[in-house]
């Protein structure tokens, strides 16, 4: 595959409505844990929230209820897509306090202390420099202000038991597909050393990871990703067709066997604070 026709890409996951409704879900399933580490972080009403690579605003919604009329959510993303619906439903949810700014994280141009609090989930680590998109989130705090961020830890705890070795090509895929964008699935491990060379001073770290068997709510997580996966995988050139094929027929036996064990990617819950 050549270097322009990724380069048509717009990201290495893809944003349409297949993905915005996987979105939807996975953030139903993870929404405890954000409200969790929201209350932990002291995000309350009046206070303003950046939300960065906020895609349909799942986590918007939740934290503009949460900072009320008098405070104020600012979603950015270079999604157009996911924007456009996250104002559609803001509107029909009555929330009048999210601001929407369409922009590549790498051209987005931080604001001085501007944010008592920036959340992030599952963006650093489909961004080339995600050192500089720290940088400008240090920036963007306001002095004792708090950044929230879970993001993966350990991509290789994901597991689908009993496993098959299609299993291990298909992850072996995901990773290639990864560092072609430049990304980095287990970009938390390098949090502390960032944090500690950036100022941040780190107030919580907390692995998530989930076991799961075919009946629990969380199996939709990672499957309904799962389910669209290979075929974005072939489109990208990282999998071939006969493995697709082969890993959607392990994956609906797997899905299909109760005492299947899914062990979940690792995710680490940060929370770190600009010195006030
Ligand atoms: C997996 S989604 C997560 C969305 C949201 N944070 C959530 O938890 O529901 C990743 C999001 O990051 C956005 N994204 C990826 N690379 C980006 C970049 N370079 N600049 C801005 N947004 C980016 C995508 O458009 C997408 O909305």
């Amino acid at each position: 595959m050549s270097e322009t026709e990724l380069a048509e890409e717009d990201y290495i996951i893809g944003t349409n409505d297949a993905e915005l409704k996987r979105l939807g879900l996975q953030h139903t399933l993870w929404r405890e844990s954000g409200l969790g580490v929201w209350r932990r972080a002291g995000i309350r009403p009046g206070m303003r929230v950046l939300d960065v690579g906020c895609g349909p605003g799942y986590a918007s919604y939740d934290l503009a209820q949460l900072v009320g009329p008098e405070g104020e959510v600012v979603a950015v993303d270079q999604s157009e897509f996911f924007l456009a619906a996250l104002r559609d439903s803001a509107k029909s949810r009555g929330l009048d306090n999210i601001r929407t700014v369409h922009s590549s994280l790498d051209a987005f141009d931080w604001p001085e202390a501007e944010f008592d609090a920036v959340w992030t989930r599952w963006v650093l680590c489909f961004l080339p420099d995600p050192h500089a998109a720290l940088k400008g989130i240090k920036r963007t705090l306001k002095p004792g202000g708090v950044f929230v961020a879970q993001e993966y830890v350990d991509y290789r705890s994901f597991r689908l038991e009993p496993s098959e070795p299609v299993f291990d090509r298909f992850v072996s895929a995901v990773e290639a597909s990864w560092a072609h964008f430049q990304g980095d699935p287990n970009i938390a491990r390098r949090f502390p050393a960032w944090f500690a060379e950036l100022g941040l001073e780190i107030d919580e770290m907390t692995p998530v990871l989930y076991a799961a068997r075919p009946s629990d709510p969380i199996f939709r997580w990672p499957i309904t990703w799962l389910e669209e996966a290979p075929a974005r995988l072939v489109e990208l050139g990282f999998l071939s067709r006969e493995d697709a094929e082969a890993f959607r027929d392990f994956l609906a036996r797997r899905a299909a066997d109760p005492n299947t064990l899914l062990m979940t990617p690792c995710v680490l819950t940060s929370r770190a604070r600009k010195p006030g």
